[in-house]
């Protein structure tokens, strides 16, 4: 019988985001747009035997998916030996392990993710114009991520997700340009609302472009019909053409369609802090319960009860809402 980690609210915890670092070679105006603050010292983020030691406690928990994020993940050295470590786990309990990157050392790598273990991988892609990429991103590398997907394909990471976060007046008119791409390459594409993760502080709503009109955009080019499946816990509502072409839409409108009732996402950072939500305004030290000398079980006593402290929603749309401290590329996506 499969164990369930379960929240206050009844919600069962199945996927665990760990962030792998908090560095990133890319600069994001809406995560990260005047790079990292000091980075942590070496010793406060956890080793990859850590990082195994408490995923086969999480997984003989009840979590089934473990997605690696960063920062760039792929920042940290040999990347390809965590997931070698994690691909173990599938033996016991772990159904999916997928990374979210921003695609840069793919064209050279890719194929190593696959062979150490990866099931899947989700690519963050903003702009198909060089320009609008340049200026999105702060690096001017569009031919080089695209190199990164044609590699992620070639190496058979199955399926392939582009992330592009919306913006106004940078890249909403470009939606159909996506979609057109999602047909051509058979990717899935997801469509994310922008959020107050900004390490800048510089996000106002006026910026957000809803998940319905990039939907309605789309719809007039490409209709779409959505797909007959059960949402659940996903992030995103999911959309095929109805000519019947390949690929897919998603569109992820954290903002304005808040999916939080059925979130089964807890996170831990690079240094070990366990976060209950994107939006936590506090987190938990699993770093310092491990390095204390804590038995198996009180480990599993400490990540049982945090998890109980899960928020029950963001306060994104709320009057008093006050934006975390640490920017997404610190918790990770
Ligand atoms: P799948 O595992 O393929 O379903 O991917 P995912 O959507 O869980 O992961 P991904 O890293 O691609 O996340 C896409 C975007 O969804 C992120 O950039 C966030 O904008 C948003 N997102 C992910 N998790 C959460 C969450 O718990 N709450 C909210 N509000 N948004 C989230
Ligand atoms: N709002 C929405 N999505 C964001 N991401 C980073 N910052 C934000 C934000 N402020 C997305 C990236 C990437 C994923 C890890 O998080 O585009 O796809
Ligand atoms: Fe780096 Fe990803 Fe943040 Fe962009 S969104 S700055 S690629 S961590």
């Amino acid at each position: 019988m499969t164990a369930t980690l379960k929240d206050s609210y009844g919600r069962a915890i199945r996927d665990l985001r760990v962030s792998l670092t908090d560095r990133c070679n890319f600069r994001c105006f809406y995560c990260l747009p005047h790079g990292e603050p000091p980075i942590a010292p070496k010793e406060e983020m956890l080793s990859y035997e850590e990082i195994e030691y408490v995923s086969e406690i999480f997984v003989s928990l009840g979590i089934q998916k473990i997605r690696l994020t960063g920062g760039e993940p792929m920042m940290r050295r040999d990347i390809e030996t965590i997931i070698e470590k994690l691909a173990r786990l599938k033996s016991k309990g772990l159904h999916d392990l997928a990374l979210t990157t921003n695609g840069y050392f793919l064209p050279d790598r890719a194929q190593g993710l696959k062979d150490a273990g990866l099931n899947r991988i989700t690519i963050s892609v903003d702009s198909l114009k060089r320009d609008t990429f340049k200026q999105m991103t702060g690096v001017d590398v569009l031919d080089r991520v695209l190199a990164g997907i044609a590699a992620a394909k070639e190496a058979g990471l199955d399926p392939i997700k582009i992330n592009a976060v919306i913006v106004r007046d940078h890249n909403e008119a470009e939606v159909t340009d996506f979609a057109a791409f999602a047909r051509e390459h058979d990717v899935k594409m997801r469509f994310i609302e922008f959020m107050p993760l900004d390490s800048g502080h510089d996000w106002s709503r006026d910026d957000v472009v809803s998940g319905r009109e990039i939907r309605e955009r789309i719809d007039a080019r490409f209709p779409l019909i959505p797909l007959d499946v059960a949402r659940g816990s996903e992030t995103s509502s999911r959309y095929r053409f109805a000519d019947g072409a390949p690929g897919e839409i998603g569109i992820i409108a954290s903002v304005t369609e808040p999916f939080c009732g059925a979130c089964s996402r807890i996170r831990l950072t690079a240094d070990g802090q366990i976060r209950t939500c994107l939006f936590s305004t506090v987190e938990h030290s699993l770093r310092d319960v491990i390095r204390t000398g804590a038995t198996r079980s009180e480990v599993v006593e400490f990540i049982e009860g945090v998890v109980m402290k899960k928020e029950p929603r963001h306060y994104i749309n709320d009057p008093q809402f006050v934006a975390p401290s640490r920017s997404m590329s610190f918790i990770g996506g």
